[in-house]
């Protein structure tokens, strides 16, 4: 196995707080976001081994929040990585923070990927989401990206919202498609705890609606060539992300910053959620050093999130032992929960809308 390693950063800052989002991240807020890169420095000097990194992911809260000055330096601390292999390099980007001078600045310093949240373009849910752009500004933006040399660029959408249904979740995703994006990662919306949805009581669209505007996403996105090539992912051929493909593929990634995780020499970590404690120097919450069991468990509940799910000799190369002699593989074949095909064990396609329940019976 490769020795290579990736490294996602967190940048927790936003300048609008939308209804759904549970993210770690706090409003934009200048003095925190300079002691924040000061700290982020020394957690990297503290932690990082000098191993080659192939694949660097900045995400967030809103990494194209930060001023100029704070973006020239944030790539000053992701030159301490060895790059020299580096293959994918993704910022995260708010539709509204796109700018000429934000797009040079990334390209200068190798940004070749950018995650674009746009969610939608229906007014009744952005007025929910509490964000606001239109189709024309966003596909000036889009241009403007095109124009400066990004030619991979990811969409987040989001839909599953009460007052959507199929059609108006058809005419949303079709307006994403006219952005001619490399990548789509869709994401059926998630009611989470103290958020300013979950206050208010608010109830998203129910389990048979959601369902079915899933199929329709994987249909009208198989039709326009995108590759579905993880549970909520699509992609145009060779757009797929490397870095999230590492994670889902269980191998070795570095996480630096607020709420971070990251998985390194057998150990899982998360860094601490609290903002204080972090620009105190107390970065590490939680480590737990995994047993062989555990990463197996790992290795098949992510690997299964891929459509082309877990390689039979791939998984013997790296445990030494046959996959269907740790878990219960045969019932589920036998009853169309997982397809065998050409020696992959994969989820069967007609139930990817029940994976956690697959998961469950596996694990
Ligand atoms: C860190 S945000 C991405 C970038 C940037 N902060 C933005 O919003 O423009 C990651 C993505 O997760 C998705 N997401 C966040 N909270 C969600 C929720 N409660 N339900 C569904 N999707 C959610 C959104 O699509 C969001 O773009
Ligand atoms: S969705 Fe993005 S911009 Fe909105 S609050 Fe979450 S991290 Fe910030």
């Amino acid at each position: 196995m490769s020795n290579k390693k990736g490294v996602y950063i967190h940048i927790p800052f936003c300048q609008t707080i939308c209804s759904y989002c549970d993210f770690c991240k706090v409003f934009y807020n200048e003095r925190w976001v300079k002691n924040y890169l000061i700290r982020l420095k020394e957690e990297i000097d503290d932690i990082y081994m000098n191993e080659e990194i192939d694949t660097i992911y900045i995400g967030g809260g809103t990494p194209s929040a930060l001023r100029v000055k704070y973006l020239e330096q944030l790539f000053l601390i992701i030159k301490m990585f060895n790059t020299t292999n580096l293959k994918e390099f993704t910022f995260e980007c708010n539709i509204n923070d796109i700018s000429k001078e934000l797009l040079e600045i990334l390209k200068r310093n190798g940004v070749n990927r950018l995650s674009i949240g746009i969610q939608s373009f229906n007014s009744e849910k952005l007025k929910y989401m509490g964000r606001e752009h239109t189709f024309d500004m966003a596909r000036e933006k889009i241009n403007l990206c095109r124009k400066i040399g990004f030619s991979n660029i990811n969409i987040d959408f989001i839909y599953g919202f009460s007052c959507e249904d199929v059609k108006i979740m058809k005419k949303d995703l079709k307006k994403i498609l006219k952005l001619k994006p490399d990548h789509i990662s869709t994401y059926s919306l998630i009611v989470e705890d103290n958020t300013l949805l979950q206050i208010n009581n608010y109830k998203r669209a129910d389990d048979e609606l959601d369902a079915e505007m899933y199929e329709e996403i994987c249909h009208i996105l198989k039709k326009k060539n995108f590759n579905h090539y993880e549970i909520s992912n699509f992609a145009l051929k060779g757009k797929e992300s490397k870095h999230n493909l590492r994670y889902w593929k269980n191998q070795e990634y570095y996480g630096f910053g607020l709420s971070a995780s990251g998985y390194i020499d057998k150990i899982r970590y998360t860094n601490t959620l609290s903002l204080t404690k972090y620009l105190n120097g107390n970065f590490s919450s939680k480590k737990e050093i995994l047993s062989m069991r555990d990463i197996m468990d790992n290795h098949v509940m992510l690997g299964l999130r891929l459509i082309n799910g877990i390689n039979m000799e791939e998984f013997y190369k790296i445990f030494n032992v046959k996959i269907d002699d740790v878990y219960p593989i045969k019932p589920l074949l036998k009853n169309n929960d997982l397809i065998l095909k050409k020696g992959n064990i994969f989820i069967n396609p007609d139930k990817l809308y029940i994976m956690n329940e697959i998961l469950l019976k596996m694990i």
